[in-house]
């Protein structure tokens, strides 16, 4: 039995449905805070299975040790988190102990009966400024980080690292994944952001659905091809996918291990406003506005550890992400709130 922390988020509901359909049986733990039991729903529609569900804080030891104590688990992918940077420079005190307590406390509730099987979700945050793209899971992290949302996944990282000195029993991966985009192909699950998004795919899609009127595009004088910023854009099935991987590899597990997940190819800006004209048919009004603060000029992955290891690849490219992200956003122009 596999314990999902925050499997009714985004990249949650998407891992279960890949984990169902593995024949994995598990459960989903979250409080909510940034999601519905709408989206859980709708991937009970997908999976034709009922998902068990416990809304519950992972800062709530008590409810999490009497989890553990009635369910046999063997492993937790450890999605639960919050994630908003701006936010998180509002708000740092949040952001540590939603976080970094809440971690800590899912670990102290997890080796109480033993289970030292952990799956956590990075961020190429960590990374901070990178000195060389592609970037390997050897490149320095922690160092100019611009935020204590990113701060708080290096901290996160840095505890399951003593940790696993102190106990090499404990069976941990950690997953940097780059820039998640994209829907499952039914169009039911997908990203539903609050508010305003940060992110630039949701950011795009509300503009094409109408919500709202133009894309500010953050700096055009970057020392890019095009002077925009380029990320290394993953569809989020394959991030899922990624997820089954390293759980089917974690037996094998002689040290802690760190994975990059991401595509190795970096795209623009401006790339991603044509890509998803081309997937959607739909024109991005667009206007170049100064750049945003903590934001870096280039970032990519090199996941050939992940391919060599977990026996993973990315496998969807630039135009599935657009057209399902359009997909996702044009049947649910509200999210999952009709
Ligand atoms: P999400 O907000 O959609 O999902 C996170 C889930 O965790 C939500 O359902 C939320 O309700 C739940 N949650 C938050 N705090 C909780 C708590 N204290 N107890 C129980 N549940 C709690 O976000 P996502 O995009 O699916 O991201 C999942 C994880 O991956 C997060 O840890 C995030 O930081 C990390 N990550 C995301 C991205 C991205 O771009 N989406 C990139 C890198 C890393
Ligand atoms: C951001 C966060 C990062 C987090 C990641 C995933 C910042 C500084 N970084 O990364 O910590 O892990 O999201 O949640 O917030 N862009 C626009 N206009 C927009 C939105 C974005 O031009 O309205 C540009 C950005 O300048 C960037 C690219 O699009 O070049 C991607 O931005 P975004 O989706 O926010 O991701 P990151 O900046 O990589």
């Amino acid at each position: 039995m596999v314990l999902i922390t925050g499997g009714a988020g985004y990249i949650g509901t998407h891992t279960l449905i890949e984990l169902a359909n593995a024949g994995y049986n598990f459960i989903v733990y979250d409080n909510l805070s940034n999601s519905s039991r709408e989206s859980l729903s709708r991937a009970e529609q997908i999976i034709k299975k009922d998902i068990t569900f416990i809304e519950g804080d992972i800062r709530d030891s008590e409810k999490l040790d009497s989890i553990f104590r009635e369910y046999k688990i063997d492993s937790v992918i450890h999605f639960a988190g919050l994630k908003a940077v701006g936010e998180s420079v509002q708000k740092p005190l949040d952001y540590y102990d939603n976080n970094i307590s809440g971690t800590v406390k899912l670990l102290e509730s997890m080796n109480k009966v033993n289970c030292k099987k952990i799956i956590f979700s990075s961020s190429a945050t960590v990374y901070g400024d990178p000195k060389v793209v592609p970037i390997t899971e050897e490149s320095d992290v922690g160092v100019g980080l611009t935020n204590p949302y990113g701060r708080s996944k290096y901290f996160i990282e840095e505890i399951l690292k003593d940790l696993y000195r102190s106990d090499s029993s404990w069976k941990i991966i950690i997953l940097r994944y780059f820039n998640p985009v994209g829907a499952h192909s039914s169009g039911l699950i997908g990203e539903d952001p609050n508010g305003v998004p940060n992110n630039l795919m949701p950011y795009i899609t509300q503009v094409a659905v109408g919500k709202l009127k133009y894309l500010n595009v953050f700096g055009d004088d970057y020392p890019t091809d095009d002077g925009t910023g380029v990320r290394d854009y993953i569809h989020v099935v394959d991030l899922a996918n990624g997820h089954l991987k390293a759980l089917e590899y974690i037996d094998r597990l002689k040290n802690i291990e760190i994975f990059n997940l991401g595509t190795g190819v970096g795209y623009s800006v401006l790339d991603m406003i044509s890509a998803f004209k081309k997937a959607s048919g739909k024109e991005i009004e667009y206007k170049i506005a100064p750049r945003r603060d903590g934001d870096i000029a280039a970032c990519y992955a090199d996941s050939t550890y992940a391919t060599d290891r977990l026996k993973w690849i990315a496998k969807r490219d630039i135009e599935d992400m657009c057209r399902e992200s359009w997909n996702w956003q044009s049947k649910n122009p509200n999210g999952y709130s009709k």
